[in-house]
């Protein structure tokens, strides 16, 4: 334990205060998915790794019928390039023809990954293509993605826990933390 807190410079989001955002946006997207609603599940589209634990959370806080799939994606080019260029490593198993589909993503950082996955679902043909991120760094931000749902608007630091790793440690944290500069530097 005092090997991870002394990697932590601070932290930014309690378990608690991460938990009660998200039964607020719980409500928002119950109260917007029943505006549309088919009779069919809504289908949340989980962004591995980092979105496992806000979609484990948000799937069990929803009233309202769900199924869960999952994509694992990969960027290329440096963090100071939005090349653009993303590559499937792990496929969805559902087609989205006709379907309802929410994107769950951890944070939405240069939205690089989003704005590729939300065209690339899109071109599938679903009803409906949404975006729920829990975490969005408005001074990162390089590509305009439209986020329906957002918990927090973040700093820019490097935040870990809650699913966001650094060299991917640090998932398992039940806050979000800033990483202390010691640790990358
Ligand atoms: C992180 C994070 C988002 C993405 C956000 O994933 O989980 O998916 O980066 O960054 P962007 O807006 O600049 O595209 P990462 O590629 O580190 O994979 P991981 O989820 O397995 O950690
Ligand atoms: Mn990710
Ligand atoms: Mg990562």
């Amino acid at each position: 334990i005092s090997d991870v807190a002394g990697d932590i410079e601070s932290v930014l989001l309690t378990e608690e205060r991460i938990r009660e955002r998200i039964a607020e946006l719980c409500r928002e997207i119950e109260a917007e998915d029943a505006a549309t609603t088919d009779g069919t599940p809504l289908l949340l589209v989980g962004v591995l790794k980092g979105a496992v634990m806000v979609m484990a959370d948000l799937a069990r806080e929803l009233r309202i019928p769900v199924q869960m799939d999952w994509m694992a994606v990969s960027s290329y080019g440096s963090s100071t390039q939005s090349s653009g260029v993303v590559r499937i490593l792990k496929d969805l198993d559902a087609e989205l023809a006709g379907r309802r589909v929410l994107i769950v993503e951890d944070i939405l950082d240069s939205g690089l990954t989003l704005s590729w996955l939300v065209e690339n679902l899109r071109s599938r043909g679903p009803a409906s293509v949404r975006v729920c991120t829990l975490l969005r760094k408005p001074e990162a931000v390089k590509i305009r993605v439209d986020v329906q749902h957002c918990g927090f608007d973040i700093p820019n630091e490097f935040v870990i826990g809650y699913g966001l790793d650094y060299a991917e440690r640090y998932r398992n944290l039940r806050d979000v933390a800033v990483l202390a500069p010691h640790v990358y530097a």
